[in-house]
């Protein structure tokens, strides 16, 4: 199932695009990005850095959504600021994101959470800084206590942020060889023409196969990579392959999983001068059965 280790080359894109909100060539960076864990105590994170994420928050901000930033670097041990339950080690600042409950559909809500809590993570990315999406493995009660919630509010979304340490924990080394975090599915599990029973053929899809292969390096909760791609003859479909066990927060971190894959998609292919946009065919919305659903169709333009 997880035959393809990621090994994409860079150099030939890394030349070509305008770069607009990033420094560096998005392809490097969601190239370069990996869920960081255990960080460099010895290194602050720089408050031009923090300004210039919390700019990018303030940029990213939309109705039913808010970002924050919590630092606990004025405690003296940095073991366990935040309460995440030993899965993040030497962190002293925290990214957080807070969802209205009431506002919106929550899949579609869901889905744009992704699209854009990601978007931020790269900026972090672009600025040398390590990241980690969390929806389970931290305290909700211990961030209540520096971050204050209305009563339609709750935390969607944590990352830690700071400079990645050069010497993992045994701890982090099992959390990413349990859900094979280096590697992704192959292409043919992913992408297909037509239908879900003809993969696509890499050749046929041009310049796009780069935003592809970018989409397929989303990071997704417990490396799950719900996304499946339908080529068409004018775009390409989205569909998310759902965790059928129905418990609400899995429902949601498969939304945020296909929200984060079109993140990357959109992303790369503005670099790359690929025009097109997300847009929902009516027709095509829930088709499907309950497992494989429809999200959203790229239409090139
Ligand atoms: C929506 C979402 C939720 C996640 N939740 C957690 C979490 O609660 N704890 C954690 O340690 N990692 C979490 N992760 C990180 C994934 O395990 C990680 O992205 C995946 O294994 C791929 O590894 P990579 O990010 O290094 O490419 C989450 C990722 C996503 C996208």
């Amino acid at each position: 199932m997880y035959r393809t280790k990621i090994d994409i080359k860079i150099d030939k894109i890394y030349l070509s695009g305008e770069l607009m909100q990033f420094n560096k060539s998005i392809v490097e960076i969601i190239t370069k990005r990996r869920s960081v864990r255990t960080y460099d105590v010895t290194k602050e994170v720089e408050q031009d850095k923090i300004k210039i994420i919390k700019e990018s928050m303030i940029e990213e901000r939309t109705v039913g959504f808010r970002f924050d930033i919590v630092t606990f670097s004025e405690l003296k041990s940095r073991k366990e600021r935040l309460g995440t339950y030993g899965f993040i080690r030497g962190a002293g600042v925290f990214m957080v994101g807070i969802m209205n409950e009431d506002y919106g559909d929550r899949k579609n809500q869901s889905i744009n959470f992704g699209r854009i809590f990601e978007r931020i993570i790269l900026k972090a990315t672009d600025l040398g800084l390590g990241t980690c999406w969390m929806v389970s493995t931290f305290n909700r009660k211990r961030l209540a206590q520096r971050i204050s919630l209305e009563d339609y509010e709750h935390f969607a979304i944590v990352s830690p942020l700071g400079y990645s340490a050069l010497k993992k924990r045994p701890v982090e080394r099992i959390m990413r060889q349990i859900p094979k975090s280096d590697q992704r599915k192959p292409w043919e599990e992913l992408f297909f023409h037509s239908d879900f029973k003809t993969p696509l053929v890499r050749e046929d899809t041009g310049e796009y196969s780069i935003a592809l292969e970018m989409l397929r390096l989303s990071p997704s909760a417990a490396n799950t990579q719900p996304w499946r791609i339908i080529k068409q003859n004018k775009g390409f479909d989205l569909f998310v392959s759902k965790d059928t066990r129905g418990e609400r927060h899995v429902i949601d971190c498969n939304y945020n999983d296909v929200g984060i894959a079109m993140c990357h998609f959109e992303l790369t292919a503005e670099e790359i001068g690929l025009t097109g946009e997300w847009k929902i065919d009516p027709e095509k919305n829930n088709v499907l059965g309950h497992k494989m659903e429809y999200v959203s169709t790229w239409k090139i333009i």
